[in-house]
């Protein structure tokens, strides 16, 4: 019953979005038709040769783009175009010949899915996005580390050798999303490059780093996903609640000898890890309901006295009543009116 009464309130917006979008394709439709029609330049010789070597299949992918199998898209130069992304799955040493990036310095999106061939000994440094889940056996941080451009970084499932975080990130400045996640990473968190990067989501979970958690994340003004569960880290957790409410996903749990100051969190936050001792070591072994409690992260932290608004919409419907129905829609009628109007003063004023 709450459920129901609460989308009432998602009316007016659904009923705005779908007038508006008929009252688009009215007026901006016609507009479209006289485009000129899509390039039909091919692929650059040379990019075309090593996605043969890929054992990607000789039609033109620019032209046969695929959205799920080995997707591709391409740029619309001329005389050739150039292959803007490529991914990459279910790959396998027999399918792929050669993993040779040299030919593709244009390429701004790659990725890789469940493909277990060896790692590319050269990345095309133009990447803005570089994902490998389960493939190439195990990356270099000094391989990663080249990658300047990178706004999306995403290991999963990959070993990485080498001096890792400190290297990988150091001049990473425009990184805005970070997952590397079952890779092996030991060691402290380099806390100074995090901090200083513009990132939004983080996710450093099932590794081996240790230490204590940085007081500079919470500086980290844009930082949406902070998941740091699965690794060694100890001590207090040097978090308030303001800044554990701002984030969508907060998840610490996993780490044995970490521990919250209950003077300054409630246990309502259901972090997964013990209340400290006065000596800042973990009072009692983790609650029991640690492994469920990552995926209830976001619930618990509307249990919190300082509920945010996000929890406010979500859970605390507190009983929409039938003048909340009314108003609901009343305001779909004006909404309906006003679009229908505009509709129709629009495609006078067109033709
Ligand atoms: C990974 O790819 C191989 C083929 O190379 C396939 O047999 C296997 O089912 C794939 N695994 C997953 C999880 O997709
Ligand atoms: C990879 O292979 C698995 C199993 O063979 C299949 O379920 C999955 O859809 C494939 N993924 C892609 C992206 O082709
Ligand atoms: C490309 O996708 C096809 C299936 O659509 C698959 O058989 C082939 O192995 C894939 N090749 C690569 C290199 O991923
Ligand atoms: C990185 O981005 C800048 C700005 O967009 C661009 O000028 C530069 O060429 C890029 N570097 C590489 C290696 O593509
Ligand atoms: C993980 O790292 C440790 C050293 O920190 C190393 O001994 C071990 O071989 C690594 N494991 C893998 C799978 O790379
Ligand atoms: C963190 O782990 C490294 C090995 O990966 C070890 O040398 C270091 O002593 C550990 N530091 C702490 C504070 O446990
Ligand atoms: C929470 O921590 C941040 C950063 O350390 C600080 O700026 C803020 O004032 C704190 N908020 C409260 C309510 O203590
Ligand atoms: C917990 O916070 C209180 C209030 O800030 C402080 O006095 C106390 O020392 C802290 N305890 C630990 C173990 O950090």
């Amino acid at each position: 019953m709450e459920g129901k009464t609460t989308k009432y309130y998602l009316y007016p917006i659904l009923l705005l979005l779908l007038l508006s979008h008929v009252c688009n394709s009215i007026t901006i439709s016609p507009a479209l038709s006289p485009s000129p029609p899509p390039s039909l330049s091919p692929l650059d010789p040379k990019q075309a040769r090593a996605l043969r070597a890929l054992g990607l299949s000789s039609r033109d992918p620019c032209s046969n783009p695929s959205p799920h199998h080995n997707a591709t898209s391409c740029d619309s130069s001329h005389p050739y175009r150039h292959l803007l992304s490529l991914r990459l799955s279910n790959c396998s040493t027999s399918s792929v010949h050669q993993l040779d990036l040299h030919s593709f310095s244009s390429l701004a999106s790659l990725s890789f899915l469940n493909c277990s061939l060896p790692p590319p000994r050269h990345l095309p440094p133009s990447l803005l996005s570089f994902s490998s889940v389960s493939s190439l056996r195990h990356l270099s941080s000094l391989l990663l580390s080249r990658l300047h451009n990178l706004s999306s970084l995403s290991i999963l499932s990959v070993p990485i050798s080498g001096s890792g975080l400190p290297l990988i990130l150091s001049h990473m400045p425009h990184l805005h999303s970070l997952t590397i996640s079952q890779s092996n990473l030991s060691g402290p968190l380099p806390d100074s490059i995090i901090s200083s990067l513009p990132l939004l989501h983080l996710d450093l979970s099932s590794n081996n780093l240790n230490g204590t958690l940085p007081t500079s994340f919470s500086s980290m003004n844009h930082l949406q996903y902070l998941n740091l569960e699965n690794n060694n880290f100890h001590g207090v957790i040097p978090y308030n609640a303001s800044f554990i409410n701002r984030l969508q996903v907060f998840k610490i749990s996993g780490n044995n000898n970490l521990c919250y100051n209950h003077s300054l969190l409630s246990s309502k936050l259901s972090l997964g890890v013990a209340k400290c001792d006065q000596y800042g070591l973990p009072l009692s072994p983790p609650p029991a309901d640690s492994s469920g409690k990552s995926d209830s992260s976001d619930d618990s932290l509307n249990d919190d006295d300082d509920t945010t608004w996000k929890s406010d919409r979500e859970h605390h419907g507190g009983g929409p009543n039938k003048l909340v129905l009314g108003v609901a829609i009343t305001l779909s009628f004006l909404v309906f009116l006003v679009i229908f109007m505009v509709c129709i003063s629009k495609s006078c004023g067109c033709r």
